[in-house]
């Protein structure tokens, strides 16, 4: 008899409490220990597929094997081969680094198994998702008629948010929706999705930094017209993947009130900026949108699938998923109490909001806001960085989190293939070295090395050092021909 079924209580599934304890406690130890050792690991771990098959493939076995030996095979076998995404020094893409409380609320959530479909099914949380989007509306500035719901991530928000442009339409047959060239795929992938034409989905060209030219959108928008399209939406970024950068949300809203267009901001990662003063500043207008995507597992340091969803007249978003089956009849407690289910693509959803609340109760809104702040800092400052330095230069200047650059000696004068050739070696090396996890992209189609940094625990001389080690591998890599 494996120890396993010695521990079952006349169920082969069930653990007794003492075990259930004993399991919990390694596991905490085991997620506490990775944190700790974070700074001193590389930011990058993966492996091929060959070398991974060799280390997982099986059969699921008959019997089953010993908790602490599945555990600790999943803690060192499996969970640390991926990206450190929370490491201080993991700069690319979109970083996430989860507060301790939302990881545990995590695991509250799935130990008490709630279903946050409906009110009936979960009444305590759906309240607390109430409160917790209400606390969003505020610190954008939407009316009391806003309202929202966490989706999986932005990916999901701005699909939702396109449902409801499309309804708000009445579904027009030849609909086209407006982005810029710098927006996410997300989004024109969540337009195919609710049945827009990949070629009504109009890529507007942005300007020498990266925003949406509003004159080249009125532009396209008069020609579709005049071929028969019916735009429907317009998208703005408030915090673009590439650079960071913020289109002209106010001039985008005044346009949309005039044409009647669904306004939606996908503030995915950018979003939560908004609680740094300067940032409400540059985001003025946002409050005007229609719907916002924003990303609470980027820089509201959430653990991942926690995105939202925020609408300024929720109606038009329940209207366009309320659903009224026979088998839900029960779930229908009045308008004060929302069916999350009904605003959304998902009925069976998890409860997200904990997280977010449990960790604001935690640390409060202050630490929250210095702790974004000190990101756009941190950016701001590895830009004046490059700005001095001789061997790097500025590819586009440090907006929100986000500074691109690339390393182009002064009077060498390096070709462009020269350049993209050392830049692209760089990029190796930070990662093979351990230094950091840094990714890079195109601008313009010119070869740029990008960082993002919104990592609560990431100080200066994590961005520094890894600075100082791009312009050392640089150099290393322009005398080695
Ligand atoms: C600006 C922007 N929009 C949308 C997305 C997609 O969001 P998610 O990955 O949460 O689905 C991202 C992801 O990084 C993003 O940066």
């Amino acid at each position: 008899m494996t120890s396993s079924t010695e521990d079952a209580l006349g169920n082969e599934l069930q653990l007794s409490s003492a075990r259930m304890m004993e399991l919990a406690e390694l596991a905490s130890r085991l997620i506490v220990e990775r944190i700790d050792s974070l700074p001193t690991e590389p930011a990058w771990c993966g492996g091929t597929r060959a070398e991974l098959e060799a280390i997982m493939r099986e059969d699921p076995p008959e019997e089953g094997r010993l908790p602490e030996q599945v555990l600790e095979r999943a803690a060192r076998e499996i969970l640390p081969v991926a990206a450190r995404v929370d490491h201080p020094r993991f700069f690319a893409f979109v970083p996430s680094s989860p507060t301790w409380p939302s990881v545990l609320a995590d695991y509250m959530a799935a130990g008490h198994n709630v279903f946050q479909g409906t009110w009936l099914g979960a009444s305590g949380p759906s309240q607390l998702e109430v409160v917790v989007i209400d606390w969003f509306r505020d610190w954008i500035g939407y009316p009391t008629t806003a309202g929202g719901l966490f989706t999986s991530g932005g990916s999901a928000a701005s699909l939702d948010a396109f449902v409801a442009a499309r309804e708000a339409a009445g579904a027009p047959d030849c609909a086209s929706v407006y982005m810029s060239d710098q927006s996410h795929t997300a989004l024109s992938r969540a337009a195919t999705i609710v049945g827009v034409r990949p070629e009504h989905v109009r890529k507007v060209p942005s300007d020498s930094r990266f925003r949406l030219d509003m004159n080249a959108l009125r532009s396209m928008i008069t020609k579709d017209r005049e071929d028969g399209l019916s735009p429907i939406a317009i998208c703005a970024n408030a915090g673009a993947t590439n650079t960071g950068a913020v289109d002209p949300l106010a001039a985008i809203a005044d346009l949309c009130e005039a044409e009647n267009f669904w306004f939606h901001v996908d503030a995915a990662y950018g979003g939560f900026a908004i609680l740094d003063e300067g940032v409400k500043r540059l985001f003025e207008g946002i409050e005007r949108a229609d719907s916002i995507a924003m990303d609470a597992h980027k820089w509201l340091f959430q653990p991942f699938e926690t995105g939202c969803l925020m609408v300024k007249d929720v109606s038009r978003l329940e209207s366009a998923f309320s659903v009224r089956p026979e088998y839900l009849q029960d779930t229908e407690w009045g308008r004060d109490h929302p069916n999350f289910g009904d605003r959304g693509l998902q009925l069976s959803r998890s409860f997200r909001a904990l997280k977010v609340w449990m960790s604001i109760q935690t640390f409060g809104m202050k630490a929250f806001r210095s702790a974004v702040s000190r990101g756009i800092g941190l950016a701001k400052k590895a830009e004046e960085w490059i700005r001095a330095s001789e061997t790097l230069e500025i590819a586009n200047p440090a907006s929100l989190s986000v500074v691109c650059f690339r390393f182009n000696p002064k009077g060498k004068n390096l070709s462009g293939r020269e350049m993209e050739a050392l830049n692209e070696r760089i990029q190796e090396r930070v990662i093979e070295t351990g230094t950091a996890m840094m990714s890079s992209t195109r601008l313009r189609g010119e070869y740029s090395l990008r960082l993002c940094i919104i990592n609560y625990t990431t100080t200066w001389d994590d961005v520094c050092s890894t600075l100082e080690a791009i312009e050392r591998f640089g150099l290393e890599a322009l005398s080695d021909g």
